[in-house]
């Protein structure tokens, strides 16, 4: 009766040996961590990188985490306050434009080409020049670039919050302003435009019948994303980035291995435990099955 049954379970002794060696063995270290995936408390994701080599190579140089994260452009450094990946939005503040709580001269927002194509301006992000002179373009020959948004006047804004008063304090009458679009700052520069001060402020669409005080002042950033096998690259464990020579399509998948597409099946990479979850499920159901086997013979 014995003889049958030790063989059995010696296989199944040498069966759990194996499977727990497989189980311990060690995961890769931290395969990934040349591509960080937070700044601060916000997510980094593709198309974006904080680390060069991770992302889309056309958002290369963008980004900058040092303390806080940073949207850098030829015109500055934006703080970074939001990302929102299903609308594929970027919310940056200027810290050297005017809002209701402070005057600052003007600064140019000025961004590249390849920015201008890949991460403009929303539509609602409306730029408010301020106190702008009598010859300005805006006033004159361009004055159809400037429009009232969501029932609001510029008016409204020099009297609506206490650093925009002062213009009027000052000057005891009302310089122009003008609301505008991206386009017109991205086309003519602010000593072009001939207007001293600029403010923007974001979500325009949902302003109606609020005041000044009570806009959200920042630049509201669109993204977009070209489909590069990004998808393809993640489901198979890996982070997607580029060659730092040749700025082509990689896929990280260890801190040992690149591949152009997608992850070699079975390498272990960021999804690795995910694998060795599903791996030990599979295995208490194969122990559970060799136990019934066992207990049927017995
Ligand atoms: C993989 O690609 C990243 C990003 O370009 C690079 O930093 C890293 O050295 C590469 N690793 C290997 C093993 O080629
Ligand atoms: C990021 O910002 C830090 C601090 O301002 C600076 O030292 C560093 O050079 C910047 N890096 C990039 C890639 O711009
Ligand atoms: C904006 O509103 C002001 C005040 O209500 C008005 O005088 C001005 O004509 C309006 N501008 C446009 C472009 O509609
Ligand atoms: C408004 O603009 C004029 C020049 O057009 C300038 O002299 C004045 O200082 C500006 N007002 C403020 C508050 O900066």
């Amino acid at each position: 009766m014995d003889s049958p049954v030790t063989p059995l379970i010696s296989s199944f002794k040498i069966i759990l040996f194996v499977s727990l060696a497989m189980i311990c063995r060690p995961l890769p270290a931290s395969s990934l961590a040349n591509c960080r995936s937070f700044c601060g408390n916000i997510p980094i994701n593709y198309p974006f990188g904080v680390d060069d080599g991770c992302g889309a190579p056309q958002f290369r140089h963008m980004l900058n985490c040092s303390s806080d994260l940073f949207f850098i452009t030829p015109s500055g450094s934006y703080k970074v306050q939001s990302i929102d990946y299903n609308k594929k939005t970027m919310v940056v503040y200027d810290p050297a434009m005017s809002t209701c709580s402070i005057l600052q001269p003007h600064h140019d927002f000025i961004m590249t080409d390849l920015q201008s194509v890949i991460i403009p301006p929303t539509p609602d992000t409306v730029f408010a020049l301020l106190n702008c002179s009598i010859d300005s373009p805006v006033l004159n020959h361009y004055k159809n670039l400037c429009f009232n948004f969501s029932g609001h006047s510029c008016d409204e804004l020099y009297g609506g919050c206490n650093a925009f008063r002062l213009f009027h304090l000052l000057t005891n009458s009302t310089p122009a302003c003008c609301f505008t679009s991206y386009d017109t700052v991205k086309f003519m520069k602010m000593n072009i435009l001939d207007c001293t001060h600029y403010t923007t402020v974001i979500n325009t669409d949902g302003l109606k019948g609020i005041g000044p005080s009570d806009w959200v002042y920042g630049i509201k950033l669109s993204f977009s994303v070209a489909e590069t096998g990004c998808a393809r690259c993640s489901l198979s464990g890996g982070t997607c980035g580029y060659d730092t020579e040749t700025e082509g399509m990689l896929c990280l998948c260890s801190s040992s291995t690149n591949a152009t597409r997608e992850c070699a099946a079975g390498s272990v990479t960021a999804g690795g435990m995910q694998m060795q979850s599903t791996y030990l499920h599979a295995l208490v159901v194969v122990l559970g099955a060799a136990a019934l086997t066992l207990s049927a013979r017995l």
